[in-house]
């Protein structure tokens, strides 16, 4: 495989317990932003909406805090951001259900990450949040969705964590092979 083919910033993104709690400067922030806008979407609805909140800014960023898991509270305590990702689940159109509203914002995320690895700027998803407890924080209708929350910050040197959380930084999350989840045909086909 031409695995050099593969863009750096790409193969270089990972998920990191260890973040520094140093200010991530806005306009790299709102790059990010950006890049998650210029995403596909089906009929272009462009169905995500992001909210978030500096560590700057303690009493939202506590709330925020406590939305999530303790599991992932006690290393995203020390990111410098933390966002909070929506999909709206009906077209803007008209109106209908939209089943490719999260899909599409997973596309906009994917974006993002791209956009934050090539400035040196790291970022964990989570899905260990109350979903319930930002609807109500938010005020969202039925028709917004809290789909992931994301930490980001500076890579830290891992000095606020436990040597137990910190392990999970050793060593890179590994990939399923191209024989597993590329086929050519049909399925029982392995297309590499
Ligand atoms: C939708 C989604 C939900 C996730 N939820 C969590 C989570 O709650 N806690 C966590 O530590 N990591 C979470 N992750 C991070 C994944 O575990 C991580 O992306 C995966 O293991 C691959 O590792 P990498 O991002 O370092 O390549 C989540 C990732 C995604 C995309």
């Amino acid at each position: 495989m031409r695995e050099e083919l593969i863009l750096e910033v790409i193969k270089e993104r990972w998920s990191p317990v260890a973040f520094s709690p140093a200010p991530i400067e806005e306009y790299k922030l709102k790059a990010m932003f950006q890049a998650a806008s210029h995403a596909p979407s089906c009929n272009n609805d462009q169905p995500w909406m992001f909210v978030y909140t500096t560590a700057g800014e303690t009493d939202s960023f506590n709330d925020y805090l406590g939305f999530m898991a303790e599991g992932n509270r006690i290393w995203a305590q020390n990111a410098y951001a933390i966002i909070i990702c929506l999909a709206r689940t009906k077209f803007s159109f008209n109106g209908n259900p939209n089943r490719f509203s999260f899909y599409d914002t997973g596309m906009a995320v994917a974006n993002m990450l791209v956009q934050a690895q090539s400035m040196d700027v790291f970022a964990h998803q989570m899905a260990g949040f109350s979903v319930q407890k930002v609807k109500e924080y938010l005020k969202l209708t039925d028709e917004i969705e809290p789909v992931t929350m994301i930490a980001i910050g500076s890579l830290g040197d891992g000095s606020n964590l436990s040597p137990e959380i910190l392990k999970r930084d050793e060593k890179r999350r590994p990939r399923k092979s191209m024989n597993e989840i590329v086929f050519r045909n049909t399925l029982s086909n392995p297309a590499f």
